[in-house]
């Protein structure tokens, strides 16, 4: 059985909440028992400076983001727990990635464009209290994923279009220095639910309505109880329907206790009495784990030598695969001279095949170096006009999709992220 590696990070910027939880703490310790799985996680502290400018903070956060992952469960043996910043390969591989990666590819990260787009609407030079970093986040978040060659990055759905671009890195760099990286992919955990907060909007530090994971039993009571309702009395039915505190039940309970619930609301049970329940219920969950976590922060000598270990099994790995891409990119003892006109590494190239079939018809198809379908044409009269689309795509890349005169699909499971560099890579060997 292949071994598929896990791999996802938190940002070390805020006291982590129920969201947080839900969303990834717990799914991610799920993930790391399952067999067939390496799993990789880490706490994402050189990303908690493009937010944070408070050292303190980021120091409080790391050490309680690492006690929540331990205290749901995490096995430190089992999986690589690590800090970022404890592996200076990744910054290193940030710049490897910056040289191959178009700078257009970053004006269109949403995060960017977004601060870009708040800063045109009021007026403001539109990248104003736009840091470099955040530009550059996109980067490090593929040298996180690249460096342990991950298959399966477990994210939410705004996180999406951030693998798209590890994928693009991957593709460029293995096309300039031969095949080093695996293309990875997003696992997009559409089952976990996304969790309201207090005021019913997403639960979010941004939006300051987050329940506190180790919040402790009163404090959760009393957060719990001021969780947004509708204005129905006792012993009116009240809908399940966008109810925040519905929702936050559904995503601690069992199947069977959720349906309960939901009879309670159609009978009219109090907001009182169902804010009670769901407090019961998520306090069930968290309290074994509170005094776990109380007992980790208690003792962050502990944490630092688990991550220190943890650190060192990622480094084991880091430091040698930096060593080989230090090698590829041209960073090299001088001892070991090669003939500079000789080209080293020979990369395989993608292939157009055009064909036709037995309706008459003409297609091609467009084959990636690993024999995997990147695109096929559907049906074309004139094999001339099969061959101009051809070379549309190969002079103009993927903007020439959109032009062809017939449809044209993407393989399975292939996104333009896929096809884009396929494209690039034909028209650059064209041009040496
Ligand atoms: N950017 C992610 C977030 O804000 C955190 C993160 C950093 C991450 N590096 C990663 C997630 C690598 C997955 C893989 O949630």
């Amino acid at each position: 059985m292949r071994i598929e590696r896990f791999l996802t990070g938190i940002t070390t910027s805020g006291t982590p909440h129920l969201g947080n939880y839900v969303g990834s703490i717990r799914p991610s310790v799920g993930h790391s028992l399952r067999s067939g799985v390496e799993s990789f996680y880490f706490l994402a502290d050189y990303h908690a400076l493009i937010k944070v400018d408070d050292p303190a903070r980021i120091q409080r956060s790391t050490l309680e983001i690492a006690a929540s992952w331990l205290a749901a469960g995490l096995d430190p043996e089992r999986v690589v727990f690590y800090r970022q910043s404890d592996v200076p390969e990744i910054p290193e591989l940030t710049w490897f990635l910056t040289c191959v990666l178009g700078k257009g590819v970053l004006n269109r990260a949403h995060a960017y464009k977004a601060a870009v787009d708040k800063n045109t609407a009021v007026g403001n030079d539109p990248d104003s209290d736009v840091s470099a970093g955040l530009f550059m986040y996109p980067v490090l978040m593929g040298a996180d994923i690249l460096m342990f060659n991950a298959h399966k990055v477990p994210v939410g759905r705004d996180q999406v279009q951030h693998i798209e671009m590890a994928r693009d890195m991957a593709h460029s760099f293995n096309h300039r220095y031969g095949e080093h990286f695996v293309p990875p992919e997003a696992a997009i955990e559409d089952h976990v639910a996304t969790l309201p907060g207090l005021d019913g909007r997403k639960m979010s530090k941004s939006y300051d309505n987050t329940i506190p994971m180790f919040a402790t039993r009163a404090q959760l009571q009393k957060l719990i109880s001021g969780i947004v309702t509708d204005s129905s009395g006792p012993n009116e039915p009240k809908s399940v329907e966008g109810s925040a505190l519905f929702q936050i039940y559904q995503a601690f309970a069992s199947a069977d206790e959720t349906e309960a619930l939901r009879q309670d609301y159609a009978k009219g049970i109090s907001w009182g009495d169902a804010k009670h329940i769901v407090f019961e219920r998520v306090d069930q969950e968290i309290a074994p784990m509170r005094a776990i976590y109380q007992a980790l922060i208690d003792n962050p000598a502990k944490i630092e030598a688990i991550l220190q270990a943890g650190a060192a099994k990622a480094r084991a790995i880091a430091t040698p695969f930096m060593g080989q891409l230090r090698h590829a990119v041209g960073l090299r003892s001088l001892q070991s001279q090669t003939d500079a006109s000789v080209k080293t590494v020979k990369v395989a190239l993608p292939v157009f095949k055009q064909y036709r079939e037995s309706d008459g018809q003409f297609y091609f198809k467009l084959q990636g170096a690993d024999g995997r379908l990147l695109l096929q044409s559907g049906a074309f009269a004139s094999p001339k006009v099969a061959g101009q689309t051809i070379a549309a795509l190969q002079a103009d890349g993927i903007a020439a999709l959109a032009c062809s005169p017939v449809p044209l699909h993407m393989g399975p499971g292939m996104t333009e992220g896929d096809i884009a560099p396929a494209l690039q890579a034909l028209r650059e060997a064209k041009q040496t």
